[in-house]
């Protein structure tokens, strides 16, 4: 049996491959820290599990309506309108998906035809590309220049264009690089778009874990940019809630009807009970977000300053996210080669930065949703073995 031509070119997810590889060592009973895992460490707070809970013990298991249930997508678009400045229509611009990555993939069957290319920067999380290719349409990676701190510019994207260009995908706080886009930028990226009459995906997963007085500022909230803008968000990063599958997506009507045309045929809804935990994160205290918070910014300020001190690694420092993706060149190492090293000699995990497209070559991604003792020992453990290269 031959599966279907276009699953040719969909490979595996490259942080997936290292998975594998630290589960057979683990098996064999090496102790690994992990560097790698691209999730809050933390459990998710108590009030969200007993509102899941709850809903399962009142009998709340049958399906909601397509785009989720109405307290939820009312609790999301008041979180629009009083932190992002956005003003989303609860009843029919926004869709509660299974986590973001069914948000991104149902907007790019809604908007993308087969040939439509689609910019994407680079380095970044490669779901965008994947997504796009099952839609039939074409990644076109956009190169991020490590000299301009990986933050994107229309300039760099002009050379992309081509008639067939039809959207642009833009993600701040940004994974892998961990940059936050200033209204600077984000305007630069706004003007590009009208100016060619381009769909924008803003994913905007990583909002609250932003540290040193950055802001966060949502794509559609730039002039005339509303209409055009798929915004995208989720639970799983901001709430410590990766495995409740919960993410959502906002749109302008005639776009949202489009994408839940998809979702009705895919997925039909979120998981309800998970929908009431997400109504309990976005509608009560959000005391647990701070603390998590304040503890990513301390162990990012760890990792930052142990790497500045590193032979061969070179940092720029991240604004953003829970990721740091130093440059490994100065080690005469390319990024597989690293990430294999500091597995057999330091026993951390990484991601070799080309799991994030070929322009994070001689970069390695580490995350830092760990707790502060394991990266200090991390980071102890890569100083030594990087000082026996140098
Ligand atoms: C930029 C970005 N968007 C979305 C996601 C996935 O989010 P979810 O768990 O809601 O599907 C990830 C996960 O790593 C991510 O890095």
């Amino acid at each position: 049996m031959k599966t279907a031509k276009r699953m040719e070119d969909i490979p595996f997810s490259g942080i997936r491959k290292v998975f594998e590889e630290i589960g057979r060592r683990e098996k064999n009973g090496e102790e690994i820290i992990h560097l790698e895992i691209g999730r809050p460490d933390f459990d998710t707070p108590a009030h969200i599990k007993s509102a899941a809970k709850q809903a399962l013990d009142q009998g709340l298991v049958h399906y909601t309506s397509n785009t989720g249930l109405p307290e939820l997508r009312r609790a999301i678009a008041d979180k629009f309108a009083s932190d992002n400045g956005l003003d989303y229509q609860p009843d029919s611009e926004i869709i509660v998906t299974i986590g973001a990555n069914e948000a991104v993939f149902i907007a790019m069957m809604a908007l993308l035809n087969p040939g439509d290319e689609v910019l994407i920067p680079s380095p970044c999380w490669t779901h965008y590309y994947q997504c796009a290719k099952l839609c039939g349409a074409v990644p076109v990676p956009v190169p991020l220049k490590k000299e301009n701190r990986y933050l994107p510019r229309a300039a760099d994207y002009e050379p992309y264009l081509s008639p067939k260009t039809r959207m642009i995908v833009i993600n701040t706080p940004h994974n892998p690089t961990g940059a936050v886009y200033d209204r600077g930028i984000l305007q630069d990226l706004a003007d590009f778009a009208e100016a060619h009459d381009l769909f924008v995906l803003s994913d905007e997963i990583y909002e609250k874990l932003i540290y040193d007085g950055h802001r966060h500022i949502s794509f559609a909230a730039l002039p005339n940019m509303h209409e055009r803008t798929v915004t995208i968000n989720g639970m799983s990063k901001i709430y410590a809630m990766t495995g409740w599958r919960l993410g959502y997506a906002a749109a302008p009507k005639r776009l949202a009807e489009a994408m839940v045309r998809v979702h009705q045929y895919t997925t039909v809804c979120a998981v309800t009970f998970a929908q009431y935990g997400g109504y309990a994160a976005l509608s009560e205290s959000q005391d647990e977000v701070d603390r998590m918070v304040k503890a990513f910014d301390e162990r990012r300020r760890l990792v930052c300053e142990r790497l500045q001190g590193m032979p061969g690694i070179e940092l720029i420092v991240p604004n953003g996210a829970f990721y740091v993706l130093p440059s490994v060149q100065k080690l005469g190492l390319d990024a597989q080669e690293c990430a294999e090293y500091l597995l057999n000699t330091a026993k951390i995990a990484v991601v070799p930065g080309d799991a994030f497209g070929e322009f994070a070559q001689g970069t390695i991604r580490i995350s830092y949703a760990n707790s502060y003792e394991n990266l200090e020992k991390a980071m102890n453990q890569m100083q030594i073995a990087l000082e026996a290269r140098s």
